[in-house]
């Protein structure tokens, strides 16, 4: 029998700006057998994440970069189909760093079963996988949100963002969302019921403020970073916080990151800006998938996923998270 095969795209150079397609190399190495305490897993869904671009660059950050000649590094849900470790059996489903490749080979470090009969598997990709933690914990370990308060989140129509406005409306705030384009802004407000949208593409974001938030921002959860977290800063109310998740806008920068112009008002208001990273929660998500399932299950939280198709197009569906092509949490079926 022909020994199988397993597709890779490993980090072949450290992109500058907008990566593409030569920034990875497509290579097929022969698949090998776990040894002891290693599991073989066929991926079924990989994440496609902002962060990802992030690891491609040599720089310290919360975890380490990924090394050249290395498989890009993804998360994932697939198959146990070959086990040496006694905690994962044939025929598991599990949720881990598999990497963007067919099979995963190696020891399970930080992996999780998921149940694939209790919901379909792009969901624990999304709003019960590291997405839906982020925007749970974000907000409401951070953020602090209180009934009655103006909640506004930047990247609002992608995963974290959409999940970040419908918690906040099921704590009783008002939500307004920021987001690219009419289409993903007659979504916030119709489906998922934010009670206004800003579409920064084709208006002034401080104007709309203004108009979407007459008495300030209370909570604003950042995804974009930028010219929206300047225009934000100048509404802010009293005692404001404001969640750091992330900065999409800068990520592909070929100059420095740009910083917010605007931090004094931060003083002017008492105001507090905090950063957050998902993975310091671990221990704490089994509270938040809980209250995430009961919210789905009472058909109080949507989650939209958006799957592009075949490992030999990740270079081309990553890119879509830069240019707001996708629509919800953008995962590959594999
Ligand atoms: N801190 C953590 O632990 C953590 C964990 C997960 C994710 N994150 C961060 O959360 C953010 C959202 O991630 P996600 O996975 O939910 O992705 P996503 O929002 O589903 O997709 C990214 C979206 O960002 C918007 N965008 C891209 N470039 C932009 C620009 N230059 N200016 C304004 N908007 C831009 C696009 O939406 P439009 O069409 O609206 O432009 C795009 O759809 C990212 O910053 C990510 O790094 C942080």
């Amino acid at each position: 029998m022909p020994a199988q095969i397993n597709r890779q795209f490993q980090l072949a150079k450290r992109p500058v700006g907008v990566p593409d397609r030569d920034t990875f190399s497509y290579v097929e190495v022969p698949l090998g057998e776990p040894g002891p305490g290693q599991i073989l897993v066929k991926n079924q869904y990989l994440s496609l994440d902002p962060a990802m671009r992030g690891w491609m660059n040599d720089a310290r950050s919360y975890v380490p970069p990924v090394g050249i000649g290395q498989v890009m590094r993804a998360l994932g849900v697939g198959q146990v189909i070959a086990s040496q470790n006694p905690q994962f059996a044939v025929g598991d489903t599990v949720n881990g760093a598999l990497g963007v490749q067919d099979y995963f080979l190696g020891e399970p470090a930080g992996f999780y079963k998921v149940d694939p009969k209790r919901a379909p598997l792009p969901l624990y990709l999304s709003a019960l996988g590291m997405t839906g933690m982020t925007a749970y914990f974000g907000l409401l370990d951070v953020g602090q949100p209180k009934a009655g308060e103006t909640v506004v989140v930047s990247a609002a129509a992608g995963a974290v963002g959409s999940v970040v406005g419908q918690i906040a409306r099921i704590k009783g705030c008002r939500v307004v969302g920021i987001a690219g384009g009419a289409e993903k802004c007659r979504y916030l407000k119709e489906e998922l019921g934010f009670d206004g949208a800003i579409d920064y593409k084709n208006e002034d974001v401080q104007a709309a403020l203004k108009r979407e938030c007459p008495k300030g921002v209370d909570v604003f959860f950042d995804n974009v970073g930028g010219d929206i977290l300047d225009a934000v800063l100048t509404r802010l109310a009293p005692k404001a916080r404001i969640v750091i998740c992330g900065a999409i806008s800068q990520y592909n920068n070929k100059e420095a990151v740009r910083g917010p112009a605007n931090y004094l008002s931060l003083l002017v208001n008492r105001a507090r800006m905090e950063g957050m990273v998902v993975i310091d929660y671990t221990s704490r998500f089994p509270e938040g998938i809980r209250d995430m399932s009961g919210w789905l299950a009472e058909g109080k939280l949507k989650s939209k996923e958006d799957v592009a198709e075949g490992l030999e197009n990740f270079p081309e569906a990553l890119l879509k998270l830069f240019s707001g092509e996708n629509f919800g949490k953008l995962v590959l079926k594999i």
